[in-house]
């Protein structure tokens, strides 16, 4: 004991010592010097991740899968554990490992900190409908304050997949269908997380996921088979993880899914000619939790022993919860399937992470139990949840109804006579969404709570319940099809009153991990509940809570004001309040299309022209008899309380390798407000056919009443370009057209020569 404690003591010394010499070749000297000493057992149990196996401040697992783990612990076996939180949990294990062990290699500790972990902020998809990088790095950066506070050191965010189809219950967790906008707020992100200093205690190490195409997952069915061309993987799913690769995250997930028939754990295309071969990433891979052994179940690998070598050799780095690498890793090299090679890789990428960390000059950094304290739901996290939640939510719709003359929103907040339906309205959990598996269960201020800050001249009921029975992260959500036994007393409110407001919408756990659904419409009664209200009283405001877009159509048709308002985490009445009253004027956008019916999915904004785009009053064109093509919202679609106008749009090419788009945009209404300005490009003939348009810039601006301001746009061969079907990045002349607009469809158009 007393060897290993003089040993560990020059062990630290001596990483302390070497980062005060040039750190990165401190780092390396350290390094190699400490691979010299480690077995080939020990270089696998750094390969090797463990899901918590225990309350440490309780009794030490005698038994079973616990008793293993505890044991690898103690002979440093284990590399990283996940979902261990609490600076007392994670103080515990690390002294085991630092004090038992023979190296005293300190371990990570992950937790899925996806959209906050104690203060929760809105599902990463409401995020996106911001546009606000800078509100959206802020939010990762008070989830990195409250996940390092408890001991968390290495979050599995962002997620950056590309989807384009909202049945994919993980539409939640990401940024919506496009590359550009993926990219801009997965760089946000890792820089919220990872901080400008890595070895700083309230900074973590970042994990872009799932790598890679996930979100293709064929008709939305989560972890089904993923099969895309080469533009769609070079020019869609990739750019968002290669910019977050440019911008430094430290680690990658890989993925359940098989791309193009070669699952991504074993995907050494992905892993090491993609990854690390052509864009040199320096960090570790990890692989999604089981996905290793998965290999099997995907007739893949035969047994476990060869998801060692075929994920080894693939270039996935640490093994999630597979049991393979602790296995069979190291027999697997000395029979000469893995060369000794590739584990040393291995292993070097994920002490570089631990190093950068600060874990071996102070192996309890992050185990501060005064700042566990002093940090979670502290002020400054609630405040920028509360902004950032207010920033996401979309403005759908709000016109006059007959006889009003206004539209319904912004409500006065001297309003009589509210009706309140819906039971979302009085749910304080839902709306934390589904990934906040460090959250307090019904933390969040709910509709009502927040409404009555406001006003308090409302009658509540909640027309019918959404779902039946208990709900939680790992069962399916029993949806309420049958019982309408509270329409009645709905009705009823909702005949006496001058304006109803609904909030309606998709329970928190139907989106996220293993919740695809096959419809997208409001679940359950709802929708029934809302045409029946509409019969006595057509002054509504529908105010959405939901994971992924939905297809509500008739709600587009019939009622005049609707709030997209997502799940917005701990601050969310607080949010849509100050929303509904005017307190905030609504500016975000949509960063997924609404279809009108789940028929047309995938829909996105960004398709092909196709070779029969339009009718020609004969049935031979790209079309459905029964369904229009055009969304029901489309990308990059949200309104204002007030108006704005685009005139002026201008293009000076003189210098091609910078030209310039310039566009007036003026706030013509009464209120100030922020407006998203979006150019999309559309490279009209190119050797692989480009999309009618893509995303290629954006700025969110303020104006007051009145103010014009001049928004400018420089295009670089960086925006003109495109990966061509060998993966190169080639840029191409020929004419382009330019839209700068409010979103997707509706803007001033130009065209250019690119020389
Ligand atoms: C899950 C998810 C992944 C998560 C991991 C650890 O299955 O796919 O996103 O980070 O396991 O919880």
């Amino acid at each position: 004991m007393k060897k290993t404690i003089c040993f560990l003591l020059l062990l630290m010394g001596c990483a302390i010592s070497f980062a005060q010499s040039s750190p990165s070749n401190g780092m390396q000297i350290f390094i190699d010097s400490l691979l010299q000493k480690m077995t080939l057992e020990e270089k696998v149990g750094q390969m090797n991740q463990y899901n918590g196996f225990w309350e440490v401040t309780g009794p030490v697992p005698n038994e079973g899968n616990a008793k293993l783990k505890y044991e690898h612990l103690k002979k440093g076996m284990v590399g990283a554990v996940l979902n261990v939180k609490g600076t007392a949990n994670v103080r515990k294990l690390q002294e085991i490992v630092v004090k038992e062990s023979r190296l005293g290699i300190p371990l990570l500790f992950g937790f899925d900190v996806i959209h906050g972990y104690k203060t929760i902020t809105p599902i990463p998809l409401a995020e996106a409908a911001s546009w606000d990088l800078e509100a959206i790095e802020k939010s990762a950066r008070i989830a990195a304050i409250e996940a390092s506070a408890v001991g968390i050191n290495w979050t599995f965010a962002p997620m950056v997949d590309i989807t384009r189809d909202a049945r994919w219950g993980r539409v939640m967790e990401g940024a919506g269908e496009d590359p550009y906008l993926g990219a801009k707020i997965g760089v946000a992100r890792v820089k919220g997380f990872q901080g400008q200093d890595l070895s700083s205690s309230n900074t973590i190490a970042a994990s872009v996921k799932h790598f890679a195409g996930y979100g293709f997952a064929e008709a939305g069915r989560d972890y089904n088979t993923v099969d895309v061309g080469t533009s769609t993987l070079y020019n869609i799913i990739l750019p968002p993880f290669k910019a977050t690769v440019d911008n430094d995250v430290k680690t990658v997930m890989n993925s359940f899914n098989t791309l193009n028939g070669i699952p991504a754990t074993g995907n050494k295309f992905l892993q090491r000619d993609i990854l690390k071969g052509k864009w040199n990433f320096k960090g570790f891979v990890v692989s999604d939790w089981g996905s290793g052994a998965e290999l099997i179940t995907h007739g893949f690998a035969k047994d476990l022993k060869e998801v060692a070598i075929l994920s080894a050799n693939a270039g996935s780095d640490m093994d999630m919860e597979s049991y393979a690498y602790v296995t069979h890793l190291k027999e697997m090299v000395e029979a000469g399937k893995v060369d000794i090679a590739v584990v040393n890789d291995a292993v070097r990428r994920i002490l570089q992470v631990k190093y950068e960390l600060g874990l071996f000059a102070d192996p309890y950094r992050y185990c501060d139990a005064q700042r566990e304290k002093d940090l979670l739901y502290h002020p400054n996290h609630l405040a920028a949840a509360l902004d950032i939640a207010k920033k996401s939510i979309v403005l759908l719709k709000n016109i006059k109804t007959t006889g009003q003359g206004n539209p319904l929103l912004p409500l006065n907040k001297n309003q009589k006579n509210i009706a309140v339906i819906g039971a979302l309205a009085n749910d304080k959990n839902s709306p934390l969404g589904s990934w906040r598996v460090g959250s307090d269960d019904n933390s969040a201020v709910s509709f009502l709570e927040g409404f009555k800050k406001y006003n308090s001249n409302f009658v509540y009921a909640k027309g019918a319940d959404l779902v039946n029975g208990p709900t939680d992260f790992i069962h399916e959500v029993k949806i309420n099809e049958t019982d309408k036994s509270g329409f009645a007393q709905a009705i009823a409110l909702a005949k006496k009153s001058s304006v109803v407001i609904m909030v309606l919408g998709e329970h928190g756990f139907q989106s996220g991990e293993g919740r695809s659904r096959s419809k997208l419409d409001l679940p359950g009664v709802q929708e029934a509940l809302l045409e029946e209200i509409y019969k006595v009283n057509k002054n509504i405001v529908l105010v959405l809570m939901n994971g992924r877009p939905l297809a509500i159509t008739w709600a587009q048709e019939h009622i005049p004001a609707i709030l997209e308002a997502w799940q917005l985490g701990t601050q969310t009445g607080d949010a849509i309040a100050q929303v509904l009253f005017g307190d905030y004027n609504p500016s975000a956008k949509l960063p997924m299309t609404f279809p009108r019916s789940v028929g047309q999915e995938p829909l996105y904004y960004n398709h092909y022209s196709t070779g029969r785009p339009n009718t020609n009053d004969v049935v031979f064109w790209s079309h459905y008899s029964d369904e229009s093509n055009e969304p029901l919202y489309p990308f990059g679609y949200g309104l204002s309380y007030t108006n704005f106008e685009y005139t002026d749009l201008k293009i000076n090419d003189s210098d091609p390798s910078a030209i310039r788009v310039s566009v007036q945009v003026k706030n013509t209404g009464k209120i100030a407000g922020e407006e998203v300005v979006q150019l999309y490009l559309h490279d009209r003939v190119a050797s692989v056919v480009r999309p009618v348009k893509e995303l290629k810039g954006f700025k969110k601006i303020l104006l007051h009443s009145g103010e014009s301001t001049l928004v400018t746009f420089t295009l670089t061969n960086n925006e003109l370009g495109f990966y061509n079907n060998e993966g190169v990045f080639v840029v191409e002349s020929g004419d382009f057209d330019v839209m700068v607009g409010t979103n997707s469809i509706q803007g001033l158009s130009a065209v250019f020569t690119k020389k």
